[in-house]
């Protein structure tokens, strides 16, 4: 049976990408162990809304680790503490009594805040828009399976497109820098022959897209990797670099 725990929350308030923000504190009384993140800020904002105050502003859909909208810095860890899960899947029990929780939006120039904890995360959109896909026929379902794929590449490539664009990597990276992103949804279309035809001028594509948009260089610190909710692997960007090599050689 899950403990209630009182603790003080502290969240950031900024009203647009160029305001000033700040923190607000509150203090939370006999929340349920069992009560997610997410559902504990619903009890929060039915509280301000309930004082006539303006609710805190939050992204959030499926709340089951799927969509990546849960954008939430929380004690200076992108998505909080909980190894492999999004802020949606991190639930109470994880605190003690009389903690101190701070909630901080992702921060990176290539992300603006829209509101309080809200931020724009279309320049991942538009990374993807550059390359990020294949333009070969598929076909028909059975046509899939005239073409062999090894156990091996089928697996690597399935684990890339785990990832879920939430943009945790961005924020844990000391340089802001979307590689983790990036080589994952490069390397989710490189692992497979359906990939290859475009795969040149998708990695150089998409890095150019990259840099473009503000985003930083990877300078190998891996703290994206131990961030990352869905356990995406820094082999990826060794994957990601040596398509853009072979690119720019045969160029
Ligand atoms: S690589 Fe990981 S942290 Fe980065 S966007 Fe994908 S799932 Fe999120
Ligand atoms: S390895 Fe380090 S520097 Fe490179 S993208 Fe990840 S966090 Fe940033
Ligand atoms: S709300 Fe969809 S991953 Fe958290």
């Amino acid at each position: 049976m899950d403990k209630n725990i009182s603790f003080t929350l502290k969240v950031w308030r900024q009203n647009g990408p160029t305001a000033e923000g700040h923190f607000d504190s509150f203090e939370m009384k006999e929340i349920s162990g069992g009560t997610s993140f997410l559902e504990m800020l619903d009890i929060l904002n039915e509280q301000l809304i309930e004082d006539n105050k303006e609710p805190f502003v939050f992204d959030h859909d499926c709340r089951e680790g799927i969509c990546g909208m849960c954008s939430l810095y929380i004690n200076g860890h992108p998505h909080g503490l909980a190894q492999g899960a999004t802020t949606c899947q991190l639930y109470m029990r994880r605190f003690n009594d009389g903690d101190v929780i701070t909630v901080e939006p992702w921060r990176s120039a290539a992300f603006p805040i829209i509101k309080d904890c809200m931020v724009d995360r279309s320049a991942f959109d538009k990374i993807i828009a550059a390359g990020g896909y294949t333009t070969v026929r598929t076909g028909q379902a059975q046509d899939a399976n005239n073409i062999l794929i090894s156990k091996q590449n089928a697996d690597e490539a399935m684990d890339c497109a785990s990832c879920i664009g939430c943009g945790a990597c961005v924020a844990a990276c000391k340089n802001g820098s979307a590689m983790l992103f990036l080589s994952s949804k490069v390397s989710q279309l490189a692992l497979l022959p359906q990939g290859r035809p475009e795969a040149a001028r998708r990695a150089k594509n998409m890095i150019a897209k990259m840099e473009e948009l503000g985003f930083g260089n990877c300078t190998n610190t891996r703290a994206c990797e131990a961030e990352c909710p869905k356990n995406e692997s820094i082999a990826n960007i060794a994957r990601l670099n040596r398509e853009y090599i072979c690119a720019k050689l045969a160029d």
